[in-house]
């Protein structure tokens, strides 16, 4: 694909997503979406890159929402189909091979904060924003946030910020678990790439299962989720990387897993 507003950027073993519309503070527009989702295909079929990171472009945010200019044309049935469409796209985040982390270097509102809450681990910069404002605009989160945002604050503070729309700093986001790390600005690219280059020495494979039963985890009963466990962890029974693992811990090297 022809990317106009993404920027892709591998360097084995992490694979960069920036949104790159800096002069509308990243906003996702329909071509954002679309090539937001070919970007994620691309990574996810990419075995040299292990750990996927998303971010904005600029100084100031990282997304500050879907495209207000769009969403004010919407209508009844073309709000429904922009909303689950977008839903679509951040369900492949979630369901991406490997882990994706947010690198939120500023603003994450509305669409930026659900697509912040979409990937599996938050780092953000110290100056980060991050909220729901849209019942300031008379809509509601429409890309998962209000189903998300409870799974990982809890209820209270989820009511808290989709009814209030307002933002959070990163120390609050910090405090309430909605970020994993607050790092100075000038720190966070540094800190995201050394954090996905150590997640990058584990097991793909692992990774891989590890990511689908945690994910299934609040979605499933506990005994059905323990048999999803059990399934995986019979699963890499069988694999190279977990033969690897092992032979290397034993003969006393780092492993040299190939993903298989
Ligand atoms: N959709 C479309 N355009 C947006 C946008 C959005 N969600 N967020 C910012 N922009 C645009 C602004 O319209 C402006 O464009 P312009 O220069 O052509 O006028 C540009 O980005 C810069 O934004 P600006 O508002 O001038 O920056 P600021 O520093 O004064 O304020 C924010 C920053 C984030 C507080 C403010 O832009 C904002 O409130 N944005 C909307 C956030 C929102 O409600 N998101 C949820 C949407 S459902």
């Amino acid at each position: 694909m022809d990317y106009k507003n993404i920027l892709l950027h591998v360097e084995a073993p992490v694979g960069t997503i920036t949104v790159n519309r800096p002069d509308k503070l990243n906003a996702l527009n329909a071509a954002v979406m679309a090539e937001l989702s070919c970007a994620l295909d691309e990574m996810d079929s990419n075995d040299a890159v292990r750990v996927v990171v998303l971010t904005g472009a600029g100084e100031k945010a990282f997304v500050a929402g879907a495209d207000i200019g769009e969403l004010a044309k919407m209508q009844p049935f073309s709000g429904r189909k922009d909303s689950s469409y977008g839903q679509e796209i951040l369900f492949k985040i979630e369901q991406l091979g490997k882990p994706v982390v947010a690198a939120i270097n500023g603003y994450a509102l509305g669409g930026g904060c659900e697509l912040a809450l979409a990937c599996d681990v938050r780092f953000a910069s110290e100056k980060a924003k991050i909220g729901l404002p849209e019942v300031t605009l008379g809509i509601i989160p429409g890309y998962g946030g209000t189903q998300r945002l409870s799974r990982i604050v809890g209820k209270g503070r989820a009511m808290e910020l989709v009814l209030s729309g307002d933002p959070v700093d990163a120390a609050e986001a910090y405090r309430i678990g909605l970020v994993n790390k607050v790092t100075p600005a000038a720190d966070l690219m540094k800190t995201v790439r050394e954090w996905a280059e150590r997640l990058a020495t584990r097991g793909p494979m692992a990774l891989r299962l590890a990511k689908a039963a945690v994910q299934k985890s609040l979605e499933i009963d506990l005994r059905d989720g323990c048999e999803l466990e059990s399934s995986y962890f019979g699963m890499l029974a069988g694999t190279a990387d977990m033969r690897e693992g092992m032979t290397a811990f034993l003969e006393k090297r780092k492993p040299a897993y190939k993903g298989q």
